[in-house]
């Protein structure tokens, strides 16, 4: 089985050196780099815009990853795309005509990904699997880092696996919210495509090792 990409989540990085960060993420076997986006609003907590993205971008060699946590996330596909977005994943509780949604990532080019939160199940997408690339699943509340992963979730990437293969599909499955070393195994067992890790990765003091650990 292949084995899944790593997507290190910066929201766990020192802010005041997000271009160390991408360097250490580049050089540590991720593939990926998770940057989420929350508007104050959607989730109870801030962090950066388009901006911050743009700027980040040539600093690193990494798939951007962009989580929007945010309510009314058409009006941001824009900037994000602009701003060197590869992925841009919005959540199916902020919007109501999702379908049209990722037709409009699509339309500027990059990759669309819908996310459910603990408490969506995966019926709520069912009719969207055929038109996204990504389905992040959250194994915690969205909102900040360093949370502990809730196992009933990854059920819901089993179910996923199930669909995709019954309707002949490819999108990937990510699963984000308190992947380390100690749940990484339940995690891949689900059938996960997409390792998200903030804390686990920049705490981590062999950033390669951490990588390959949580890889398998
Ligand atoms: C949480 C974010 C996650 C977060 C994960 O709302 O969407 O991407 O960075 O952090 P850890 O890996 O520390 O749980
Ligand atoms: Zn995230």
């Amino acid at each position: 089985m292949k084995k899944p990409f790593v997507a290190p989540s910066v929201l766990a990085a020192d802010f005041s050196r997000l271009d160390a960060a991408a360097a250490e993420i580049d050089a540590s076997g991720a593939e990926w780099t998770h940057l989420d986006v929350m508007d104050g609003h959607f989730v109870p907590n801030l962090t950066f815009g388009p901006k911050m993205v743009k700027d980040l971008r040539p600093h690193s060699r990494s798939v951007f990853d962009v989580h929007l946590m945010v309510s009314n996330p058409g009006d941001l596909f824009g900037p994000f795309a602009q701003a060197g977005a590869d992925y841009i994943t919005f959540h199916a509780e902020a919007a109501v005509h999702i379908h049209r949604l990722l037709q409009a990532v699509r339309d500027l080019g990059k990759k669309p990904g819908i996310s459910i939160v603990p408490s969506t199940p995966v019926s709520a997408i069912e009719e969207v699997l055929p038109v996204l690339d990504l389905v992040l699943v959250m194994t915690v509340n969205p909102g900040f880092g360093g949370q502990a992963l809730i196992g009933e979730c990854l059920e819901k990437v089993k179910k996923l696996v199930r669909i995709r293969e019954e309707l002949g599909l490819s999108f990937l499955i990510s699963v984000d919210g308190g992947v380390n070393p100690s749940t990484a195994a339940k995690v891949r067992e689900a059938g996960v495509d997409v390792m998200v890790a903030g804390e686990a990765f920049f705490k981590a003091q062999d950033k390669k090792a951490l990588v390959a650990l949580l890889k398998g």
